[in-house]
């Protein structure tokens, strides 16, 4: 799956992240993250769901990442008590270089389609900081509601909302 977009003259390409990719992606999730995690969690989650975890190039580099897992729980958006395959996006970041271009949102929607469309999942979900309105502000645009406040989440002890969408 392919897609090339321009917004204030930056070109940017989302494409499938592939083995080459995970030394990059590393290092942006360095640099975006206090949330790190060791090379073969990537490795792991790419091979494993390698249709939904896609990656952003622009000027010939990896300049964003989102990294999904596809897991059986229960439902966060029904009312009863419903188990249900779930898209969850384990990690999603942009260079600070390219942010406010609407790769996010790229990398976002082509992660939820494939969650769809290639694991039959039938809704998303993630977690993300309380204070981290930028983020938040993109989950929400994409349709995700924020359905519980998870205290103290964080190592710091932050709290995370989490946050969900039908597929
Ligand atoms: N302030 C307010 N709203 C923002 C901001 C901001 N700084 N940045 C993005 N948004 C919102 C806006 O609504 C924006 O739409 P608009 O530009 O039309 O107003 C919308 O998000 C989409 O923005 P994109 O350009 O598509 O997003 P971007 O490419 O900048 O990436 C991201 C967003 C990934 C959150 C980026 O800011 C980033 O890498 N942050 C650091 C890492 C991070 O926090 N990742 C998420 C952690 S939670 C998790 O991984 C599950
Ligand atoms: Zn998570």
């Amino acid at each position: 799956m392919e897609f090339a977009e321009a917004k204030k003259g930056k070109e940017y390409r989302i494409r499938n992240a592939r083995l080459t990719d995970v030394d990059q992606i590393i290092k942006i999730n360095r640099l975006a993250l206090p949330e790190n995690y060791p090379y073969y969690f990537f490795v792991e989650h790419l091979k494993e769901y390698e249709a939904a975890f896609f990656v952003a190039e622009s000027d010939d580099e990896v300049v964003g990442y989102i990294m999904p897992r596809i897991e059986w729980g229960f439902s966060n958006l029904k009312q009863l008590p419903t188990l249900v395959k779930k898209g969850h996006v384990v990690s999603i970041a942009v260079l600070e270089q390219y942010r406010r271009l609407g790769i996010g949102t790229a990398l976002l929607q082509a992660s939820m389609k494939a969650m769809k469309e290639v694991y039959n999942a039938e809704e998303v979900y993630l977690e993300v900081r309380v204070s981290n309105l930028p983020a938040i502000n993109l989950y929400r645009k994409l349709g995700f509601k924020e359905v519980k406040v998870l205290r103290h989440y964080y190592a710091d002890g932050e709290d995370a909302y989490l946050m969900a969408a039908p597929l």
